[in-house]
């Protein structure tokens, strides 16, 4: 990355944060990544295919970080796991716990609102088959690591998976050897708080790896640290 890209990525402040979305929007830094959104573009001219920006409130004390954005979901709709089969679980329970105005996400202007959390991902593209390379998650670190940079102190993260989780460790410039991923682990990080959980996958919830009630367990303890 140019020096320049990286000043655009990490600028502190309401400047920082318009350089950043606007940088982020026009990123085509990891060469599969930007090929493969074209060609999805090609097939489905009405998808947002472009890097997925963060959403929700922007003075959350609750981050969650999701891995990638879904083909025909996120990628589709261009907000964080909306149109997505993960983002069902993940919806239905803010809602739950209070923090989404709507149970469902289903597009951009459907009136959802997400108050005291926001939700992101490691990666900001739509990967091949859900998986990023490990050279395209550190190519796009920047963008999570200013998000991590601009938040307040006592916050918590919500990594969702573990390549969400090492994502986050590696903004926080943390030994990962040091904090190992397992579902409920809970880690102090300087004045923040990195909760884990698997991923709300239709893989992990359809296997019964991940159930509604270890979700919504997982969640809640988390929100309880910013209440
Ligand atoms: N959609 C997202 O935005 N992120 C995920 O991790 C999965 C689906």
């Amino acid at each position: 990355m140019t020096k320049r890209a990286t000043r655009e990525v990490l600028a502190p402040g309401e400047e920082g944060r318009a350089a950043h979305t606007a940088s982020l929007s026009r990123c085509r830094r990891c060469p599969r990544l930007a090929t493969f959104r074209d060609e999805i573009k090609a097939r489905h001219p009405d998808y947002y295919c472009r890097p997925v920006p963060a959403f929700g409130d922007e003075r959350a004390r609750l981050i969650i970080v999701g891995l990638a954005p879904g083909l025909h979901g996120a990628n589709a709709t261009g907000r964080p796991f909306t149109g997505d089969y993960a983002g069902i679980l993940l919806y239905e329970t803010l809602h739950r716990l209070g923090l989404a105005s709507q149970p469902q996400s289903v597009a951009i202007g459907d009136g959802l609102v997400l108050a005291g959390c926001r939700i992101t991902n490691a990666v900001k593209c739509v990967p091949p088959a859900n998986r990023p390379t490990a050279d395209e998650i550190r190519t796009c670190a920047p963008y999570l690591n200013a998000e991590l940079a601009g938040i307040a102190d006592g916050s918590v993260i919500m990594a969702l998976g573990r390549i969400a989780h090492e994502a986050v460790l590696r903004g926080f410039g943390v030994p990962l050897a040091r904090y190992k991923f397992a579902h409920g682990a809970r880690h102090a990080i300087g004045r923040q708080v990195l909760w884990d959980s698997y991923h709300c996958s239709r893989y992990n919830t359809q296997t019964r790896r991940l159930t509604e009630e270890m979700f919504t367990a997982v969640m809640s303890a988390a929100l309880r640290e910013v209440s």
